[in-house]
């Protein structure tokens, strides 16, 4: 079976992790655990940019070496997948040998073809970015655009690769192939691509920067850190080794949309397609995370520590708010009054509410086991009805990493749930003595349990460990598999329920931002 390879974007090792980096981990962690339930063989890649200015720069006014502070901020970001229960089968380091020698390899590889050269560079630089500007990227005031920081004029002697020889084959590809997901972002790419590219100078001399990748056909030179980074998606599965092609090229690449035009969109591809190799199959774009109409960054300072919402609310309730919220493309607010609206309507009082109703019923009137339902009138119809119309919806939408959709539908058949105990009212029914109310009562409690059942399926990728929980309160062992789980098919009967439990305690204190 071909492995489905599925990478994030490496981030900066030049401050602590925040929001926007913990929801791209976890947002390809669903897409990673939503592949594994459907039976897919999965390697799902993350890890860390040690190299380049921001980097340097930072280790220096901190009066460090680079190393030093990315071997100390290297653990935040392993601690932090750990602790958003992310299941990276790999975290790769861009100063690790196996991804430096690499780069090398790629770097002569692609010397020897004529595809670098050494030229002159004489223009403009943005250290923020760490890239080459040009004169018309200013705008109508005449100034620099805001993400490029400060700008400075340079004039040196640096290699370059060839991009702009490849461009008429990149727009052609992206004419035969929808590469970017969503594919309005492809439109933004290919106009980019409407205008002439310049070749990518892909070094920086030493003596402005020595934190980088030497090049291995001239030693005073570092490799540029774009260069570098985006083999990391190739490095760490074996690139130029027996088994690279179990990995490449169906392969996925999550990035925010911030990283797609020019460095995941023509750059990358053209690398590869320079080495002889496919573009992966998709390049998935997220949106960015605002607080209060700002993106959050290390440089703006304006963070929400996610690991401060872990502590209290745990990973789950974070993973759920993070893809419930974002509709994967779009931008979204974090603030902490919608977390927190969240956290109590859609979990505390729908999902917990239902599964402590059933529990509480079942264990008080049936300890020995829970019954079979016996009658099927129109509340258990409709409710068979929204379970088959929830499942399709929710099994399409996640296909096309719809998350957020997928969890309405699959919070909104809760919904269905909930009403279905209101009308059918066990703990009314429990009560009486009539026959009739006794298999009706105890019909409610297996459909409710039967629709907690299924619908706990659809969470498995977002809150696992919730799932795992709700799954044991069943009875059930964790299923690892979709297959054959999916159907209303009651399969509780007999089964001992765990005791009543508080999925999601009321919360403490609110939070600040940082
Ligand atoms: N190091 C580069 C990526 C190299 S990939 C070969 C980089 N690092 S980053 O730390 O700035 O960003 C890492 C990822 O986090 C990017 O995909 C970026 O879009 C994402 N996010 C950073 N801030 C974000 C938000 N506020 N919201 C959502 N994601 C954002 O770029």
């Amino acid at each position: 079976m071909r492995t489905f390879y599925i990478t994030t974007a490496i981030d900066y090792a030049n401050g602590k992790p925040h929001l926007g980096h913990a929801y791209e981990k976890v947002l390809t962690d669903v897409i990673a655990r939503h592949r594994r339930l459907l039976g897919d063989k999965v390697h799902f890649l993350t890890g860390l940019d040690e190299h380049g200015q921001k980097v340097e720069q930072t280790a220096r006014a901190k009066g460090i070496e680079p190393a030093e502070l990315t071997d100390g901020i290297a653990p935040l970001f392993i601690d932090l997948c750990k602790r958003l229960n992310i299941s990276n089968d790999d975290f790769i380091r861009t100063t690790e040998k196996r991804h430096k020698d690499v780069v090398r390899k790629i770097l002569q590889d692609l010397w020897a073809k004529g595809d670098i050269y050494r030229g002159e560079y004489k223009g403009y630089y943005s250290v923020r970015q760490e890239q080459f500007v040009l004169e018309k990227e200013k705008n109508e005031a005449g100034n620099w655009p805001e993400i490029y920081g400060e700008v400075t004029e340079i004039s040196e002697v640096n290699y370059f690769f060839r991009l702009s020889k490849y461009q008429d084959w990149l727009i052609d590809y992206l004419n035969k192939n929808d590469f970017v997901v969503p594919l309005f972002r492809q439109k933004q790419v290919q106009e980019f691509l409407r205008e002439p590219i310049n070749d990518l100078c892909i070094s920086r001399p030493k003596e402005r920067l020595s934190w980088g990748i030497p090049l291995p056909f001239d030693e005073d030179y570092v490799t540029y850190v774009w260069f570098d980074a985006l083999i990391n998606y190739i490095s760490a599965v074996g690139y130029g080794q027996e088994g690279f092609e179990d990995y490449w090229p169906a392969a996925f690449n999550v990035i925010g949309k911030d990283i797609l035009v020019p460095s995941h969109s023509v750059y990358w591809p053209i690398m590869l397609h320079a080495m002889g190799i496919e573009p992966p199959k998709s390049l998935l774009v997220h949106g960015w995370w605002h607080l209060g109409g700002q993106k959050m960054s290390k440089t703006s300072g304006i963070q929400i520590n996610p690991l401060d919402l872990i502590d209290q609310f745990g990973a789950d309730s974070l993973r759920y708010f993070m893809i419930r919220e974002m509709n994967v493309g779009q931008d979204s607010d974090f603030t902490m009054e919608l977390f927190l609206g969240r956290y109590q309507a859609d979990l505390g009082n729908n999902l917990g509410n239902l599964v402590n109703r059933l529990l509480n019923m079942a264990n008080r009137h049936f300890p020995q086991g829970l019954p079979a339902p016996e009658v099927e009138e129109d509340p258990e119809i409709t409710v068979h009805k929204q379970w088959e119309e929830t499942r399709k919806a929710v099994l399409a939408g996640y296909d096309d990493f719809q998350f957020h959709s997928g969890l309405e539908r699959t919070l909104l058949f809760v919904s269905v749930l909930n009403r279905y105990a209101e009308i059918r009212a066990p703990w009314k029914l429990a009560k009486s003595e009539d026959p009739k109310d006794r298999e009706i009562l105890r019909t409610s409690l297996a459909t409710m349990a039967e629709g907690i059942r299924l619908a706990t399926h659809f969470l498995q990728p977002v809150m696992p460990e919730t799932a795992e929980r709700i799954f044991g309160l069943l009875g059930q062992s964790n299923p690892e598999l979709w297959e054959g789980q999916l159907d209303w098919s009651p399969r509780l009967t007999g089964t001992v329920l765990g005791e009543k439990t508080i999925l999601f305690p009321r919360p403490e204190v609110q939070l600040q931002p940082e």
